[in-house]
C-alpha cells in the first residue's frame, strides 16, 4: 500500500478513506462483504487468521461477485476462490494465480502454484473510530483487468437513472 501512495507522485493523491458502515467485529474471520464505495463495488475481506483485504467485487474474468467466493490459504497466499469458475485471486496482491500441472513431474508431486499477474485491483482497508471498517479506493492509474467490470457496471448504473 505505501508503495503504491508512493508511487503516485503528489502529495494531492492520497488515498481517503470512507466509513463503510459496517463494524468491523461484525466481519468474521473466512467471511466476506460487498460495499459500494463512490460509484465502486467493493469486496471486504477477513482472512481465517484475521487479515483485511479489499477488492474490486466483480472478477476479473466475467464479473462475477467475488464477496461471494470461498477464502482459502493456498500456497501460503490467503486467495478468494471465484464462485463462477473458480479462478484463484491472492487477497492481498489481486493475482491471478494457476496451477501448472507437469506431466514429467514425480507421481504425486503437487502442482505449482504460478502467478498471472496483478488482475483483480486492491482497495485500502483499515479499522476507523468506533471500530468501523474504513475503505480507500485505489489511486494507482495502472489499468487492470477488474477494471473492465467496474466501467461496465458504473455505465449500467448510470443508464437506470
Ligand atoms: Fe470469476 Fe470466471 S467470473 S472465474
Amino acid at each position: 500500500q505505501n508503495a503504491e501512495i508512493a508511487s503516485a507522485g503528489t502529495a494531492n493523491e492520497q488515498p481517503t478513506f470512507v466509513d463503510v458502515g459496517i463494524a468491523a467485529r461484525d466481519l468474521l474471520p473466512g467471511r466476506s462483504k460487498h460495499v459500494q464505495v463512490q460509484d465502486r463495488q467493493v469486496a471486504i475481506f477477513r482472512t481465517h487468521a484475521g487479515a483485511l483485504h479489499a477488492l474490486d467485487h466483480l472478477c476479473y474474468h466475467m464479473g462475477s461477485p467475488l464477496a461471494s467466493g470461498d477464502i482459502e490459504d493456498i500456497g501460503g497466499h490467503a486467495c478468494v476462490i471465484c464462485p463462477w469458475h473458480k479462478y484463484v485471486i491472492a487477497l492481498d496482491t489481486g493475482e491471478g494465480f494457476y496451477k501448472k500441472i507437469d506431466p514429467y513431474a514425480a507421481k504425486g508431486s503437487p502442482p505449482e502454484l504460478c502467478s498471472k499477474g496483478v488482475r483483480q485491483r486492491v482497495h485500502h482497508v483499515r479499522v476507523g473510530k468506533g471500530d468501523k471498517l474504513e475503505v480507500a479506493l485505489s489511486i494507482s492509474k495502472e489499468p487492470l483487468a477488474s477494471d473492465h467490470y467496474h466501467q461496465a457496471f458504473a455505465q449500467g448504473m448510470e443508464r437506470m437513472k
